[in-house]
């Protein structure tokens, strides 16, 4: 007995814990302290979030609009991924400093680059208002009544807590399904300049073929660094203005990581669904993910086609094969997790036990009238997917909406469309999302105009044929030279355009809107309902872009049968993929020579870890058990990405970049081995 004891302690030393599931609040942390503590964080709440001292909180920002930063230096230095900082990087290239494709380092503090609209904001503190934002709403108030009296509180408490003159904006969020209110007063700073961005070739190593997937190699970071008037506020853009000096920075950690060390993930999750219905889950992994990855593939094919073998189409295309190829890569992880977990049937047991409890309560009936409303919501929401990925996924009718929204603009507006535009690209795939279109949408929700044009022209072959032949959108000079909307109003691809928009607010839109209301508001209570359920599990509110808590372990997973994937990617293996002839290992030379002179097989690129997180978390500080810096988070494995509505800990796993090839390629590849003298490191 005595042996069997020990042999459980033994076990139970070397396995590290179960994955964590979850995506805390910094200001409640306290409540699971406890249990980061005895995973292995040697922290305390205090020092992860604090509104009386800096804290962790104050070295973590929002980044632009949807991606998280870290500041690693008391002069501002801001840290992110390659694909956060893309935009920016794209908008200071031009063929003669072509920073995309050879990387950009600043030598110094004069050479890093302004990038007007961009913005970088701190959370200064987070406050529950729940009470004052629901104070005397009952159910004797009609739905829009509590809803125009919680918006009213809503917009009240954030203005009060806003100050203009000292960067402070506010946002009150609704959690839990408006069972709770949060505030969140945060600092924005203005001036943020670009520091430095390695060649996309590493950047952006494994392009998509890569992406979602481990092994993984990429070294996708850039660096920026956050600047304010010299008196330390937020301030517009100004040579006067001055590096600025952060409450908080994370120090740097070189001694890498081991599977089974504590790591968690701070930063901003976008968007999860952990508590929804069944019907929901069925819609996603059955119908929604299998035909939106359907029409992608066709798009991708068509896409590809063109971009193979003729170079300026693949710099044309590649920002957007991009974005279409990464949530088409998720999708097919997210179906196949939900079947595999068998979440469908697992989530309907749940709702009869929920619904046997439930009898006499308030929650009575509840998971019913849910399962009735998504009967109705499903062809609404499937249609108004299929209008998003097939009719407006042609870019030509949608550049005609967007200029007749911008006619005064015009030439802009052309410029930026016709820069990188294929037309063979665009009618082909004008041709098979037609066709997609009338074969999957119902007869009641395609626009009379589509139907009449069809047999006006016998087929949807014709139909493109005629309608490229004779819209005047094609060609530059004929957009410049348009004179009014009406005659825009008169081109072929404007009156497409028309018609879908036409027929999807009229048919389609109001429904869909006020079906998602009903169901939103049925929620509120199931959520209510689900925690009162089960009083002793701890619920963490879905995800929506404010900042969390997540954390685990660093560990490998187990992607099929016969096979386990090591939880650390190195140099070695950038070696291995290497190959001129394929543009996503392509390697810079640089890299090939540094590589030749031996000693760096083992340098660390990747590492995957157990944190739950999700879109937003891009960017966001990877941290030891001491809060110290060993990675920057820019992904997960695609076998884990049901992870947004359930969680598996066998294999949701985060990917993160290692800080220490962050490091080697500013200062090996980059020349740009200053940076690091600002940078505090531990070992
Ligand atoms: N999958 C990552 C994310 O969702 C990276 C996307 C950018 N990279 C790419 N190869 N498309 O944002
Ligand atoms: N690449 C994602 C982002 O931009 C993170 C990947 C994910 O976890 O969804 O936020």
């Amino acid at each position: 007995m005595k042996r069997l004891i020990a042999l459980a302690v033994m076990v139970a030393a070397i396995l590290p814990a179960r994955a964590d599931e979850g995506m805390w609040l910094p200001a409640l942390i306290s409540q699971r302290i406890a249990d980061m503590q005895a995973k292995g964080l040697q922290l305390t709440a205090e020092d992860l979030y604090s509104v009386n001292h800096a804290s962790l909180k104050d070295a973590i920002v929002l980044f632009g609009g949807g991606c998280t930063g870290e500041v690693v230096s008391d002069q501002g230095l801001l840290l992110t991924n390659h694909h956060c900082g893309y935009s920016y990087i794209q908008r200071h290239s031009s063929v003669e400093h072509d920073y995309l494709k050879d990387g950009f380092w600043a030598m110094n503090q004069a050479q890093e680059l302004p990038n007007p609209g961009l913005t970088v904001r701190f959370l200064e503190r987070m406050d529950n208002v729940t009470e004052a934002v629901l104070e005397g709403i009952t159910d004797a108030l009609s739905e829009e009544e509590k809803a125009s009296l919680i918006s009213q509180r809503c917009d009240a408490i954030r203005q009060q807590a806003e100050d203009p003159a000292q960067g402070l904006v506010a946002q009150v969020s609704a959690l839990y399904y408006g069972n709770q209110y949060f505030l969140y007063v945060f600092r924005q700073f203005r001036d943020v300049r670009l520091v430095g961005a390695p060649p996309s070739s590493i950047g952006k190593f494994g392009g998509e073929t890569d992406n979602w997937m481990w092994p993984r190699h990429t070294g996708d970071f850039s660096i920026f660094r956050i600047y304010a008037a010299p008196d330390g506020t937020p301030a517009d853009y100004s040579p006067e203005n001055v590096p600025y000096r952060p409450k908080k920075s994370f120090e740097i950690s070189r001694a890498g990581v081991q599977e089974g060390d504590f790591t968690f993930v701070y930063g901003c999750p976008g968007s999860t669904r952990e508590y929804i219905h069944s019907a929901e889950v069925d819609y996603v992994a059955t119908v929604s993910d299998p035909e939106r990855i359907a029409l992608r593939d066709q798009r991708l094919g068509i896409m590809k086609k063109y971009m193979t073998g003729n170079q300026a189409v693949r710099i044309q295309y590649s920002s957007k094969y991009a974005s279409v190829a990464n949530a088409w890569k998720k999708w097919q992880g997210e179906a196949k997790g939900i079947v595999k977990m068998q979440t469908v049937a697992r989530k309907q047991a749940y709702e009869a036990r929920f619904a046997e409890w439930a009898q006499g309560t308030r929650y009575e009936g509840l998971t019913e009238r849910l399962a009735t409303l998504y009967a109705a919501w499903v062809p609404y929401q499937r249609t108004y997917e299929y209008f998003l990925e097939t009719v407006n996924s042609v870019e030509l009718p949608a550049f005609a909406g967007r200029l007749s929204r911008n006619l005064d603009k015009r030439e802009a507006v052309a410029e930026a469309f016709f820069k990188d535009y294929y037309q063979p690209i665009d009618e082909e795939i004008f041709e098979a999302m037609l066709t997609a279109f009338f074969d999957e949408v119902p007869d009641t929700f395609q626009p009379a105009f589509f139907k009449e044009q069809l047999v006006q022209h016998g087929s949807v072959h014709a139909w493109r044929e005629w309608l490229y032949a004779n819209s005047c959108l094609t060609d530059p000079a004929r957009v410049a030279a348009l004179e009014s909307l009406e005659q825009l109003q008169q081109d072929p691809a404007y009156q497409f355009y028309d018609a879908y928009i036409q027929c999807f607010s009229r048919d389609i839109y109001p429904v869909l809107s006020s079906l998602d209301d009903e169901i939103e508001g049925l929620y509120h209570d199931y959520m209510q309902g689900q925690m009162d359920f089960e009083p002793d599990k701890a619920f963490y509110p879905d995800a929506n872009l404010t900042l969390r808590i997540a954390y685990g372990h660093v560990e490998g997973y187990r992607p099929c049968d016969a096979v386990y994937y090591q939880p650390v990617s190195t140099l070695r293996g950038i070696m291995e993929k290497d190959n001129p002839d394929i543009f996503d290992y392509n390697i810079p030379q640089v890299l090939r020579d540094l590589y030749a002179q031996g000693g760096y097989e083992d340098q660390p690129v990747c590492f995957l870890a157990t944190n739950h997180t999700t879109g937003g978390n891009s960017g966001s500080p990877v941290l030891n058990a001491r809060g110290q810096l060993i990675g920057i988070n820019f992904d997960r494995v695609w076998e884990g990405t049901m992870s947004d509505i359930v969680f598996d800990p066998e294999v949701c796993r985060n990917i993160s970049l290692d800080i220490r090839y962050l490091l080697f390629v500013v200062e090996k590849v980059g020349g740009a081995g200053y940076l690091l003298d600002e940078m505090h490191f531990t070992n």
